[in-house]
């Protein structure tokens, strides 16, 4: 049997999004641009789409970019915002998503730039004190993701946002992760930008959105046509905004963290040496991330793999060697506890056997792997 536990990787497609996004490519497959009626009926869906997220947000349509998706919506927050800036300081969390970290190693590699890199605890939670202790005058932009990929960790940005507006400061939240997961209601929160991804809810690949605090001028990452009012040139993938729209409020995360709270206990039952991440923070309901000392992360998920499970790991390969995770590295874990890390991140399905089952396949691989390591 197979067991699909990687929603944080993303989230397989719904019903609801590929039924919208089939029938939106087979019926509006005019240019949103034209102006016949092959086009319209395009615009049409397109504008209807961007109404759905809106209200879902709590915004105005005029604030919304349809992207490619998280990657290309927080490139365009930090390039087309810092672009039109004096040189100054930027504020980040060290445990962003790399399409937050990288973008921003450029900027630090300019002359007259700096970004300085907030540490969270040891539970992977930034201090919403330590890190507005570093926003001045000269920042340019604070970005704080909203929730963590990897551990699940709920990041302070309340807080966060509502410093840097009274400092005039703009900010970049990450919301990628909290689609779903958590109530949004982002006229309350008041950032400046916040981007999203439609398939971490179970909508399209290669679809996302940067909401934009109305009035911010971006330079525009991509020129040509001048769609989506000249921030974002390129026909617009109006399939994809459509599924995007489908997916949402679709999939209810609401009752899983009793599953997870329950994994977490039966596993650290059976295996006392397993080490939790992030357990006494606040988390969204659905990821775990634990350690299992003297394994092998990538050797664990191969073998959950062969059992049926698809979970991630706690160390990504680059060029043929493991680097372990940035996040769990700015917690303070050792490299060799992050290599031996697993993270399982449940969906709305998931019951009690899958639980049960996974905890069951997790001690058998441990017994096969330690008997394994002592006979060699
Ligand atoms: C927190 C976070 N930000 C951004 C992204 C990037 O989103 P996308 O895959 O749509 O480019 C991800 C995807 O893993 C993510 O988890």
């Amino acid at each position: 049997m197979q067991r699909y536990l990687d929603y944080n990787a993303t989230a397989p497609a719904i019903d609801e999004s590929l039924t919208a996004f089939t029938e939106a490519a087979r019926t509006a497959s005019g240019n949103p641009s034209s102006l016949h009626w092959a086009g319209r009926a395009a615009r049409k869906l397109l504008d209807d789409a961007r109404d759905s997220l809106a209200e879902y947000l709590n915004i105005e349509p005029g604030s919304v970019v349809f992207t490619s998706g998280g990657t290309e919506a927080n490139n365009m927050a930090i390039h087309g915002w810092l672009s039109k800036q004096e040189p100054g300081k930027i504020v980040v969390s060290a445990i962003e998503h790399p399409s937050v970290l990288q973008p921003l190693e450029s900027w630090a590699a300019k002359p007259g730039w700096e970004v300085v890199s907030v540490r969270p605890d040891r539970n992977g939670v930034i201090d919403a004190e330590t890190f507005c202790s570093h926003v001045d005058a000269d920042t340019r932009l604070a970005c704080l993701m909203l929730v963590n990929n990897e551990t699940g960790t709920i990041q302070p940005v309340e807080e966060v946002v509502a410093h840097c507006r009274h400092s005039e400061v703009a900010t970049l939240v990450d919301a990628v992760q909290a689609l779903g997961k958590l109530p949004l209601d982002l006229s309350k929160l008041g950032a400046d930008f916040v981007s999203f991804s439609a398939h971490k809810i179970g909508g399209p690949k290669g679809v996302g959105s940067l909401i934009i605090r109305r009035g911010h001028k971006l330079k525009p990452l991509l020129q040509g046509g001048g769609q989506e009012r000249k921030r974002r040139s390129g026909t617009e993938n109006v399939p994809g905004a459509v599924g995007f729209a489908a997916a949402l409020g679709m999939l209810d995360f609401g009752n899983i963290s009793a599953i997870r709270n329950g994994f977490e206990e039966r596993l650290a039952k059976a295996l006392p040496e397993v080490i939790f991440f992030s357990r006494e923070a606040g988390r969204v309901g659905n990821t775990s991330m634990f350690s299992m000392p003297g394994l092998d992360g990538e050797t664990l998920l191969m073998q959950l793999d062969l059992a049926g499970f698809a979970v991630a790991s706690g160390s990504a390969c680059s060029s043929g060697k493991r680097d372990a995770s940035h996040v769990l590295l700015a917690m303070g874990v050792s490299d060799l506890q992050a290599q031996s890390t697993i993270r399982v991140s449940f969906g709305p399905e998931h019951t009690s056997e899958d639980r049960d089952a996974l905890v069951g396949a997790l001690v058998n691989i441990r017994e096969r792997l330690k008997m394994m390591a002592g006979a060699s």
